[in-house]
């Protein structure tokens, strides 16, 4: 992504509009969107999540690539989205469906930042789906899990786009046919 380039608010909020379109049992609407579109708000992101590693992973486990990463997706982006799904325990819906309603949020979220010429990538460092994380957002983690980071940006000009692949269709389908 080129991180010298910003990203509007309007543009966000389009997407975070699209995103809410997911489907959704009981209409419960739980995604949650947490978004750090400014470089300090993305620096305090990228901070607070260096320092709940610290707090969380015991020293014979410390990972410094995996902290200084913390520390640079967030500022290297153009916004970051914290992904929440609000949850009710013992609730009607089941936390499953929940976090698959907010999962479907997400994906609107992508393919809306790809019509329109962004990047985007999911990422999920464990710190980012901790109830830590759920706390430093100000967010009770009784009724809320934290889903990861969707980074956004706009391409580096002149750089090919990432190329993927996934397995045939055949392998992950089975046709009942009586
Ligand atoms: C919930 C979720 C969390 C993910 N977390 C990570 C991650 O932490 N690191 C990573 O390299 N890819 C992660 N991925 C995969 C990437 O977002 C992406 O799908 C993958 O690199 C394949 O790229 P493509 O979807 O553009 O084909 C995650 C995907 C999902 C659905």
């Amino acid at each position: 992504m080129d991180p010298t380039r910003e990203l509007s608010r309007e543009v966000v909020t389009a997407l975070l509009e699209d995103a809410q379109w997911a489907p959704t049992h009981g209409m419960n609407q739980p995604w949650r969107f947490h978004v750090f579109l400014t470089l300090p708000s993305r620096a305090q992101l990228a901070d607070g999540l260096a320092s709940i590693y610290d707090a969380v992973t015991p020293t014979a486990k410390r990972d410094e690539d995996k902290r200084t990463k913390l520390g640079v997706g967030p500022r290297r982006a153009s916004a970051v989205v914290a992904l929440v799904a609000k949850i009710e325990p013992h609730g009607k819906i089941p936390e499953w469906e929940e976090i698959a309603a907010v999962s479907c949020a997400a994906q609107n979220l992508m393919l809306s930042a790809h019509e329109r010429g962004l990047g985007s990538f999911w990422s999920s460092p464990p710190v980012a789906a901790s109830p830590e994380f759920v706390r430093w957002l100000g967010l009770d983690d009784m009724t809320h899990r934290a889903l990861g980071l969707i980074y956004l940006g706009w391409p580096l000009p002149g750089q090919p786009a990432p190329q993927s692949t996934r397995a045939p269709l055949c392998a992950c389908t089975t046709w009942h046919e009586g």
